[in-house]
């Protein structure tokens, strides 16, 4: 392991200094230059196309392939600075035994209703069939094509089906100097557009892609070169470089191939939703750009096997949190090198099942708002109803902003009598001390008319 990959770094920071100062090309694509090329879709159209994925809320992000082995996460070739030919020869040890219909079943039991899983990851390795290319899972020790059980399983149970794909590739060194490394970048491009292309035409419909890494920011190295550390380039110091990913190409085949495909922003495409990362990364209130907050479940989104799942109740605080600010919420399982969810992960997405069980109709098909996140928690809404779901009592009582629409009925949907009262101030809201839900208090208000007609409304912080 001492063999690293130290020299060729050393080499491209010699040649990164060159590469700085590197002349601008105008064929850098910017998000607006693709948009140019975009076919013309109305906002209504649009709405529609995201209308299922908007009413889902909650998916699953499933992180497999080759690191699952050593089982250090996903990042373990570049944290460990392993050789590329060293890292593949995890492929003949890669042999999953379990079937993917568990991760499906296991999605169905947590109430998720789409899965993301990482048809490739920045180490290259691919879980689809992609011709002579040896380094997939159909010419690894497996001989699957697990892309495709995986489609068709998901498929079978109902599930809205998305990719994950990464552009990068950290094989090539084009990515890390694609100035100076043209050719190699080139053929890392050339790859990138063949695998989109058949990920595309050979498996049915694809309702997500989720792209990773094929921002042109994140070439030629933002991170700090002494340490294995990765980081896009800094604000204000955009890639001037003039090599290309030439996405407006790939945009227009993903339209024509499926049109109603769902795409996130990390490939400086126009993006039908961004993506927020990471713990508490939740972000603010938004109900006009789509966003989906992904996290994990238990440590790195690779397998990691010393990792533990956070606890149920900050897992509900993700979704709630999530729906009450308009997203949806992706959370990450990655499974063993057998294929396998860790038993306590499939545990944990079982209890959240058992949540939306109980309390689905407060998540699903909602919008967030009209009150917006506070101290107090979040709220969200379908039709003539809001769901108000209080998190932290502020006291014996919540106080929310008056409306403009009529209270009929209140309902503490998670037990107990809700004392509701509306006065010209605002809807008091209390709840006996003993009938308070440790994890959420829904508070399930009918009024006279439509939700969706009331401004966003602040609720102002309890006074002390
Ligand atoms: C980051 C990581 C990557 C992970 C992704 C998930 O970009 O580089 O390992 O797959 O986040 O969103």
């Amino acid at each position: 392991m001492k063999q690293t990959l130290f020299p060729i770094l050393t080499l491209l920071l010699a040649t990164r200094l060159l590469a700085a100062d590197a002349p601008t090309n105008s064929a850098v694509q910017t998000p607006a230059a693709v948009g140019s090329v975009a076919p013309i879709e109305t906002t209504a159209a649009r709405e529609a196309r995201l209308a299922w994925w908007r009413e889902a809320r909650f998916g699953m992000f499933v992180h497999f392939g080759l690191y699952a082995i050593p089982g250090r996460g996903e990042w373990v070739q570049w944290e460990e600075q392993i050789p590329n030919e060293e890292y593949a020869k995890l492929a003949d040890q890669f042999n999953p035994t379990s079937s993917v219909t568990a991760w499906v079943e296991t999605a169905k039991a947590a109430g998720m209703k789409y899965i993301v899983l990482t048809a490739r990851h920045h180490d290259g390795f691919c879980l689809f069939d992609d011709g002579t290319n040896e380094f997939t899972s159909v010419k690894s020790a497996a001989h699957r094509d697990i892309v495709k059980e995986y489609i068709t399983a998901a498929r079978k149970a109902g599930l809205g089906v998305g990719l994950y794909y990464s552009p990068l590739d950290w094989r090539f060194p084009g990515y890390l100097s694609p100035n100076v490394h043209r050719q190699s970048a080139e053929a890392m491009r050339d790859q990138y557009h063949r695998q989109m292309e058949e990920l595309l035409s050979n498996y049915g419909k694809i309702d997500i892609l989720f792209f990773d890494g094929g921002e042109a920011d994140w070439l030629s190295f933002g991170g700090d070169w002494k340490s294995a550390e990765w980081k896009k380039r800094p604000a204000g110091q955009h890639y001037k470089g003039g090599f290309s990913w030439q996405h407006d190409k790939v945009y227009n085949m993903i339209r024509r191939l499926q049109p109603q495909v769902i795409i996130n922003g990390r490939a400086d495409m126009p993006e039908d939703l961004h993506s927020r990362e990471g713990d508490w990364a939740g972000g603010n209130f938004d109900n006009q750009h789509p966003w989906e907050h992904c996290l994990t479940l238990a440590g790195a989104w690779g397998y990691q096997k010393t990792a533990h799942p956070k606890p149920l109740n900050d897992c509900l605080h993700y979704l709630i949190n999530a729906a009450g600010r308009d997203g949806n919420l992706l959370l990450n399982v990655g499974p063993a090198p057998d294929g396998q969810i860790d038993p306590a992960q499939a545990k944990r997405l079982r209890e959240m099942g058992d949540w939306l069980g109980k309390y689905g109709a407060s998540i699903y098909g909602t919008r967030g708002g009209p009150f917006l996140p506070g101290d107090y928690g979040v709220s969200t809404f379908r039709d003539k109803t809001i769901y108000v779901h209080i998190l932290k009592w502020p006291g014996d009582k919540l106080v929310l902003p008056a409306i403009p629409a009529k209270v009929i009925r209140a309902t503490a949907l998670t037990g107990g009598e809700a004392a509701v009262t509306q006065t010209e101030a605002g809807i008091e809201i209390s709840v006996p001390a003993a009938n308070r839900n440790a994890t959420d208090t829904i508070i399930e208000i009918q009024l006279d008319q439509s939700a969706g007609a009331i401004a966003l409304t602040e609720v102002p912080a309890a006074k002390k």
